[in-house]
Order: structure tokens, then sequence, then C-alpha cells
């Protein structure tokens, strides 16, 4: 029989047509833009039309949705992280807790608002903040815990609330990888004090770049609105055309951190999508699971018992290196990339020991950052070198795409020795 050469080597891949696309626009998705276009109003802090702004109704239906009273809507999922902190009162001389295995920004966040990120690592099953390590950690320094739902499952939301409370620290979620997901009924961003959503490009929910916070605080989302809009506030109603829908509160001083009419009614749009792809995307991920069960050496992340539905935004597959002749999951991301034509790559580095994280190179942070941790993060590290992942858009299509993950898998666990050779 001949040798199955992988693509990585010159072989044929196992797939080479076209992935579904990401975003997903069609007619209304431009009508809705055209709309704001030619609406004569592309910024909420523009006069008013007389007709609710996009971003007020936007704030509106995403709190609608979560189920909870009050949203602010913000131009990045980092501004809403930096919004949630400032709301809380987290400044100079106070430390916020966050996971080791996160995007940069939950860690910038925090030196963003004057205060000092405190690592700590992470849960060895999920990749999300470790319970234990967060009650190591608390001291009489600790302003806030950020807690990070990660890739596609979420952190431990009974534990991690009962442990803040306990201590009268407030919880904040970082729901940038997680719009969608609940548990015990209660959806991501909901159960803390504050959640911060992340509405870039890649997201589930997405305008390009946005974000958005949600809480139950009412004076929080006071503090919120005012903190995002250079200290102004929405009127109690839409006002007549020509007068301004932010007015001056001056409680607490805030930046623009404001979304665009543009981008705001982009939202609206994708917010009508959002459940039904959330369920293809699940559905799919629910019969890629039963499928690599088949495989040696590879499964989906586990989905915590308590997760009652489970938002995609990277889908995380476990690899056990050994069984795939000992290479690298660098290496591995490569070869089934390359049977796919689909981006696969390992999670990123844990932040101390991330070329993205250099508070040093930046004045402001360097001020504020302490010394890198001189401790290990060994859960981190082991769940980073044995996870590969891929974006979200490949779980939108159907059976095919689902075998030909399998089938690439497969493939290259089967012809692993030609990796490290
Ligand atoms: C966990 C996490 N937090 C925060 C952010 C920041 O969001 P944005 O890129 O919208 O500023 C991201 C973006 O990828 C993220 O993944």
């Amino acid at each position: 029989m001949a040798p199955d050469v992988l693509a990585l080597h010159g072989g044929v891949p196992v797939r080479s047509s076209p992935w579904p696309p990401w975003p997903e626009a069609d007619d209304a998705t431009e009508r809705a833009v055209q709309a704001v276009l030619h609406g004569g109003r592309w910024a909420v802090s523009a006069p008013s039309t007389g007709r609710p702004s996009a971003e007020r109704t936007f704030a509106e239906a995403f709190a609608t949705y979560h189920g909870v009273p009050r949203c602010v809507a913000t131009d990045h999922g980092s501004s809403a992280l930096v919004l949630a902190l400032e709301a809380l009162g987290v400044g100079p001389g106070d430390t916020v807790i966050v996971p080791v295995l996160t995007w940069i920004a939950t860690a910038t966040a925090v030196l963003r608002v004057g205060a000092t990120p405190v690592f700590v690592d992470v849960d060895a099953r999920t990749g999300c903040i470790s319970v234990a390590e967060v009650q190591a950690a608390i001291d009489r320094r600790t302003r806030a815990i950020v807690v990070v739902h990660l890739h596609c499952v979420m952190a431990d939301m009974d534990a991690l609330p009962a442990v803040a409370a306990r201590h009268g620290i407030p919880l904040v979620e970082d729901c940038a990888q997680a719009c969608g997901s609940s548990w015990r009924g209660r959806k991501a961003g909901t159960i803390g004090v504050l959640g911060a959503f992340s509405m870039q490009h890649g997201k589930v929910l997405t305008c390009g770049e946005g974000g958005a916070v949600l809480t139950h605080d009412s004076a929080v989302a006071d503090r919120l609105e005012q903190l995002r809009a250079d200290s102004r506030r929405y009127t109690p109603e839409t006002p007549p055309a020509g007068q301004m829908e932010l007015v001056i509160a001056g409680n607490v001083m805030g930046t623009n951190r404001c979304l665009s009419e543009i981008h705001a009614a982009v939202l609206l749009d994708q917010l009508r999508r959002l459940d039904q792809q959330l369920d293809r995307r699940e559905a799919n991920a629910t019969l890629l699971a039963e499928e690599l069960a088949h495989v040696q050496g590879a499964e989906l992340l586990t989905r915590p018992d308590a997760m009652d539905r489970q938002s995609f935004y990277e889908c995380a597959i476990r690899v056990d290196t050994a069984a795939f002749g000992g290479a690298s999951v660098g290496t591995v991301a490569q070869a089934v990339q390359a049977e796919l034509g689909l981006a696969v790559y390992p999670p990123d580095a844990p932040l101390n020991v991330s070329p993205h994280y250099r508070p040093a190179t930046n004045p402001r942070y360097a001020a504020v950052a302490g010394p890198l941790p001189a401790r290990r993060f060994d859960t981190a590290a082991a769940f980073r070198d044995s996870t590969i992942l891929f974006h979200h858009r490949a779980l939108l299509g159907g059976v095919g795409e689902i075998e030909a993950i399998v089938n690439a898998v497969d493939r290259v666990q089967r012809n692993a020795d030609s990796l490290v050779g």
C-alpha cells in the first residue's frame, strides 16, 4: 500500500473546499448599515434625530437577551474590562486577580486603571481560572477578581462567586469568548457583579470592533454610562430631533469609549442571528465530540456538567502528545491545519512567559505592573502544551466539515511518526 503522506509533507489534504464564512452578513445587514449611513446620525454623541439611537437600542436589546436590567455598550471589549474595573473603583494601590491563561487585554485592563494584576494558575480540566489559586491569592490589597470563560467553557461559577462573596470582593466576568454560554440557567456575564464582552470580528457576536458591559446593579450602571461617555449619561427619554441624547452628569469622570451608530446597527442585526448560530455550533460540536472519541489521543475539551449551553469561540481539542509520537502541539496544529486549510493553533502562551505581556516596555504600565511573577504556572503551561484550537466558523457548517476535522486529526495521529522523524 502506498504510504499515506501528510498534507504538511506534500500529500493531498483531507479538505480543500472553503470553510463557512465569518461573519455572516446579508441584505438585512446591508439595510441596517444603509439606514444609519443615510439617517443623519453616526454617533450617539451627535444630536438626536428624534429616533432612539442604535447604541442605546442595542444596549437595551443585549440586556434583555441576558435578562439583566442594564447594559452599557462600548467601543471594544478591552474598554469594557477597563470600565468594569473603573466602575468598581479599582485604582492605584489595588491588585486584581486574573488568570495567567487569557488574552492579554484581561491583564492590560488592570494596568490601565493603575492597579496591579496578580496572576494565578488555571484549572487543569477547563483551562479557566483555578478556584484554589484564587483563594490562595486573596489578600488585603485584592479589589477585584476577573474570571475568564476561555475558548468554549466557563470557569467554575458555583465556587468562584462563593469565594468572592465570602471575602466581599467583586467578581468580574470576562465573557469576550463566552457570549451565549450559560451555567445552571444563568448566562455568562450575569453571575458576577459585571460581565464584560467583546464584539471584535472573531467573536460570536460581532460588529468588527465593539464591546459591552452588563450589570444588575443600577448604581454601577450609572457610573459605567458616565465612564464611557466623558461623564455624560443618556437622557431618560429619546430627546426631540436636534437635541443631545448624552447630557453631562459629572458624578464620575470618564473618557470616550462609545460605540458608533454604524457598529451598533450591525450588532442589532447580528443579535437576531445569535441563537440559531449558537445552536448550530453546539450541535456540530456534539457530533465532533462523539466522532473524536474514535481517534487515539484526541478529545474535545470536556464541557463542565453545570454548563447548560456552550458557546464556542474557539473549539478546543485536547491532545495527548505521546499518542502523536511526542510531537509538540505546535507541530500537531500545523499538520492538522495543512490537512484542513483552516487555521489551527495552540492557545496563547501563559502571560508570565508571553511576548505580549511586557509592561516594562511602556512607562505607564511599568510604573504599576511590578516584577513579572517569579513563580511557575505549571497547569497553564501543561494546558497550553496539550491543546489545539480552531475558530468557531468551522462549526457553522454541517456533517462534512465535522468529518473533515475528525479525519484530519486521525490522519495526523496515525502518521505522527513522520512529524518527529
Ligand atoms: C478573553 C478576552 N478578553 C478581552 C478581549 C478584548 O476584546 P477586544 O479585542 O474587543 O478589545 C479579548 C479579545 O479577544 C479576549 O479574548
